[in-house]
């Protein structure tokens, strides 16, 4: 069988094989949206094909890390969307005979190279647009149930619904589709490339529905007057940051647009959301918006972005983050990025109480985050250099999510599209095993670390910016190492140094644009 994607294929069973040769695995992700959710996919593969497993998560798969990783008993260990770009740290491992990698990942990989490698950029396939990590996951998980000969009775659960597509593990579809959103990597309103056989997949097992809808983000859970009032991607003057406009907008048009049944007629809680509406009715506030857009003079191509391909999870409750994934995607950030990817992980596969209600007080937290940070760096601006632009948010930005920040702050004002955004923030302090002495306040003042994150746009990619090498080499010019993708990247330098990074990327940079 070739699965989803026939360039992977022949890797991913040779995964799979390697995988159900082995006693017991390790399975290591990345704390974000799609490592969370390749984690979810491995782990169901893993168990539906009968193979012992234990879940970690790393924030950065650096040095130390794989040492610890390889001090465990393990033998195999499956990485999800890492391991790739660490592959030189990784390899030296792997022939001391500690463990063997296999690994499922999209990023840009470093010059070593190992066997079990399923990575969509050594078979032609774009990583940081046609291929998340989770979607490469996915096609190893399609590839174990085939080596395994997962059948529909071992899959079975007690509802019994569904068991055909399990057999396959077509069923992971859906997580996989919630991780390329979460990095995104629909562009142009949707996904594209071998994502789009991933797609096709999901709706042909019952588990993916698509459509051509309006492109904002919260037609699940956000009230419609906040859905309007939120939509920054597409600013509509008058509408969009505006609660008074979004709400006058509304009560123009002639629609039931508030619940019926009791409560004072105020308050967001009385406003019906977007996925609640009749299509008439969306179609009705859609050409209203649009109408809107052209006489205040919106351009159109970007009222063209006002519509999108949505990406609804078929199986979820109508109203639920967890409906659309988009909004699945942020759920699982808010929860991987603050060290509780156990919440996250647990939310995809399947806990809808304790885990989704920790979620959603860790979603609230997040995007206070997002807001307040967009804020700062708003009001602060950047520091425009020749060919990029930056800002320090030291502690007051939480160096998980200041890359998510800084690429949602690109076209606010004083902040360019035109060029990449590089945003620095300082390192919580974790105390370092090998420092010399953990209590001289000048020692860790040398050991202190500052995390770089550096976002672009897929227009300046076209051009030739690679964020992915600039990261990398800029970081080790000073001491430090980084990676990533050509539109979005990061790296970890010593603390000091952020002048010299960002002269040297600035050189890096216009040296790509030109
Ligand atoms: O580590 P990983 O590959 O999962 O993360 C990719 C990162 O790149 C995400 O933070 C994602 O939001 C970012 N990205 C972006 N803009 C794009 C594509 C990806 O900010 N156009
Ligand atoms: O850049 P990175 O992948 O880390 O961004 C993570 C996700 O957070 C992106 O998909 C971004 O669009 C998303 N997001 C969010 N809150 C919003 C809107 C988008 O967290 N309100
Ligand atoms: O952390 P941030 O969201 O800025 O990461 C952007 C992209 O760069 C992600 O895909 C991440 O995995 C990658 N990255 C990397 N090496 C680093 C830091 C980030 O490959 N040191
Ligand atoms: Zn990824």
């Amino acid at each position: 069988m070739a699965g989803p994607i026939p360039e992977l294929a022949e890797r991913a069973t040779e995964c799979a094989r390697r995988l159900t040769d082995a006693e017991r695995v390790l399975l290591a992700s990345h704390i974000d949206a799609d490592g969370l959710t390749s984690a979810a996919i491995a782990s169901q593969a893993l168990e539906r094909a009968d193979i012992p497993f234990e879940t970690v998560f790393e924030k950065q798969l650096d040095a130390d890390a794989i040492a610890a990783i390889a001090a465990t008993e393990y033998d195999t260990v499956l990485f999800t969307d890492f391991g790739s770009g660490q592959l030189d740290e990784i390899t030296v491992h792997e022939g001391e005979g500690a463990f063997t990698p296999v690994i499922a990942d999209h990023h840009q990989p470093a010059d070593s190279e190992t066997h079990y490698h399923l990575n969509p950029l050594l078979f032609g396939i774009d990583g940081a647009s046609e291929l998340s990590g989770a979607g490469a996951s996915y096609v190893l998980s399609r590839a174990l149930a085939d080596v395994s000969g997962q059948t529909a009775e071992r899959t079975m659960t007690t509802d019994g619904g569904g068991s055909a597509a399990r057999a396959d593990n077509r069923d992971l579809a859906a997580l996989a589709v919630v991780g390329a959103v979460g990095d995104m990597q629909a562009s142009g309103g949707e996904l594209h490339g071998a994502n789009e056989q991933i797609v096709a997949e999901g709706v042909e097992a019952g588990v993916i529905e698509t459509s051509t809808d309006l492109a904002l983000y919260g037609k699940q859970t956000r009230p419609l007057p906040k859905l309007l009032e939120y939509a920054t991607d597409v600013r509509i003057p008058g509408i969009s940051g505006s609660e008074r406009g979004a709400l006058s907008f509304l009560d123009d048009l002639d629609l039931e647009l508030k619940r019926t049944g009791d409560g004072d007629g105020t308050g967001d809680g009385n406003w019906r959301r977007w996925a609640e509406l009749s299509g008439d009715e969306k179609q009705t506030v859609a050409s209203a918006l649009v109408k809107r857009a052209v006489s205040r003079g919106v351009p159109a191509s970007k009222i063209d972005q006002l519509v999108g391909t949505a990406y609804v999870l078929s199986a979820e409750p109508v109203g639920t983050e967890l409906r659309d994934a988009s909004e699945f995607s942020t759920l699982l950030n808010a929860t991987a990025r603050y060290d509780r990817a156990d919440v996250g992980l647990g939310v995809c596969l399947g806990d809808r109480d304790e885990a989704l209600d920790r979620a959603r007080t860790l979603l609230r937290d997040h995007r206070r985050n997002l807001s307040n940070g967009i804020e700062l760096v708003t009001e602060e601006g950047v520091t425009h250099a020749e060919h990029v632009q930056w800002f320090h948010a030291e502690d007051r930005i939480r160096e998980t999510i200041v890359g998510i920040v800084a690429g949602m702050a690109m076209g606010n004002a004083g902040i360019s599209r035109s060029k990449p955004i590089i945003a620095f923030a300082d390192k919580r302090d974790e105390p370092d095993p090998d420092a010399p002495d953990q209590n001289d306040s000048e020692g860790r003042e040398q050991n202190q670390k500052v995390k770089v994150s550096a976002r672009g746009t897929h227009g300046l990619v076209r051009q030739g910016l690679d964020l992915s090498v600039v990261m990398g080499e800029a970081a080790r010019a000073v001491g430090g190492d980084g990676g990533g993708h050509n539109v979005a990247a990061g790296a970890t330098v010593p603390k000091g140094n952020e002048q010299a990074f960002v002269d040297r990327a600035d050189e890096l940079v216009g040296d790509q644009l030109s």
